[in-house]
């Protein structure tokens, strides 16, 4: 393990019995839990507050992880402003092919930028339930993982001294490239898988083509439409992996989104000046165990789902419920159970997510891997989503996340 003795130069070792590594979803969600069941907590983050608040990232959650958030009294501002979507719609053949899974199963995904959950999350935590925050933090180090006294100390933006805070358990909810992931990199097995695709994920200026979220799967790549708002939408172009942006002027992009998008009766795209671009190469990962001694694991610090299926946020929120229950439960009642098998149980809906994005991902790209074998059962498989109700209820339960079990 890589862990570090803690500096001598600490000032005399602050006292809480959990602290958070990472302000992001995850760690929001931990703390605001551990807060209300009057447990205290520090979290650490290396941004500072105003960064964590303006980054933007994901934005559709799971009607069962809204549900979720609710019950902890963290979805206030999410219920009133999220947009519900009841459908989406698949281009292929040179049709339009809406799925209503409002209509087939009653459920909803919903759309509200990671950014403004983040912000919900700050001020809950720190504004409303009195948790202690540091942001802006350096070089944060954990110690100890392995006894009942573990540490994390980092370097203080102000004085710029190393502070110690020991602590009965380390959450480690700081990201794919944080120093939880990093700590346990000598003994964590790591499963991983690259898809070797690119997507050119772009942010247009300019009202949706569509009300509804669109998946083109073209023999020339995948595009995507994701209304963002009335001013903004994200859009998605399949590209080699490592491709550079500069490779995408603003022709180029939108004659491949018209070519991708393009069915028989299709609205033209509303075209705008493009605001992001950006390259993603699609890859996963997944961290067994996601406990070590007395760190545990949430989010993209355990587990890395490339964004085909858009899974990474809510697993990070499912993820971060069951976590600060289990240690609520320890730390107030004694109660081992839930932290005892937090791994196993979460592992589960992980590795479930991960299938879901590899089957997906063969839907979008395997009419365009060259491969006609691989195209006709790409074609078969998006078919069937319209031919067979079965096969189009499983999908919906996966795409909503509805499932009862794992
Ligand atoms: N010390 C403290 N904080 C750190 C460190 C560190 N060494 N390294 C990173 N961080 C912070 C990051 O600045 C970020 O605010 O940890 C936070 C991790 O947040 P996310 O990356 O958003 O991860 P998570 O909370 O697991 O949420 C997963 O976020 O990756 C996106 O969209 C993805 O939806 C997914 C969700």
């Amino acid at each position: 393990m890589t862990e570090t003795p803690a500096s001598p130069n600490s000032l005399a070792p602050q006292r809480f019995p959990v602290v958070v590594v990472g302000a992001g979803p995850a760690g929001l969600t931990v703390g605001c839990v551990l807060r209300a069941a009057g447990v205290d907590c520090l979290v650490l983050e290396t941004g500072t507050r105003k960064f964590v608040e303006q980054r933007p990232r994901a934005g559709v959650i799971e009607e069962p992880v809204v549900r979720g958030l609710e019950r902890r009294g963290l979805a206030g501002n999410l219920l009133e402003r999220a947009r519900r979507d009841t459908a989406c719609e698949f281009r292929f053949d040179g049709g339009r092919h809406p799925f209503d899974y409002h209509e087939l199963t009653g459920g909803h995904h919903w759309v509200y930028p990671q950014q403004f959950l983040v912000t919900d999350l700050v001020r809950e935590y720190a504004d409303v339930r009195g948790g202690a925050v540091r942001f802006g933090v350096r070089d944060v180090r954990v110690h100890g993982l392995d006894g009942d006294r573990p540490s994390v100390s980092y370097v203080c933006p102000e004085s710029g001294r190393r502070e110690v805070v020991v602590c009965d358990f380390v959450a480690g909810c700081d990201g794919a490239r944080g120093v939880t992931r990093a700590a346990v990199a000598g003994r964590a097995g790591v499963a991983r898988h690259d898809y070797g695709i690119g997507w050119l994920a772009l942010l247009a200026q300019a009202p949706p083509s569509a009300d509804r979220v669109l998946f083109g799967c073209h023999p020339d790549g995948f595009a995507g439409q994701m209304p963002r708002s009335p001013e903004v939408t994200r859009y998605y172009l399949q590209c080699p992996p490592g491709d550079a942006p500069e490779n995408w002027p603003h022709e180029r992009v939108w004659a491949e989104l018209r070519r991708r998008l393009g069915a028989a009766g299709a609205e033209p795209l509303t075209e705008g000046p493009l605001i992001e671009k950006r390259v993603l190469d699609m890859h996963d990962y997944v961290t067994e165990p996601m406990t070590f001694g007395r760190l545990c694991l949430a989010g993209d610090a355990a587990h890395l789902v490339a964004p085909i299926a858009a899974k990474g946020l809510n697993l990070a929120l499912h993820d971060a419920f069951a976590l600060g229950d289990a240690l609520v439960a320890l730390l107030l009642r004694g109660d081992e159970a839930g932290l005892a098998g937090y791994s196993q149980a979460r592992l589960r809906q992980v590795w479930d997510y991960q299938e879901f994005s590899q089957w997906l991902s063969e839907l979008y790209h395997g009419g365009a891997t060259g491969d006609p074998f691989r195209a006709g059962t790409a074609l078969a498989r998006l078919r069937r989503l319209f031919s067979s109700p079965a096969a189009a209820a499983a999908f919906a339960e996966r795409y909503l996340g509805t499932a009862a079990r794992y």
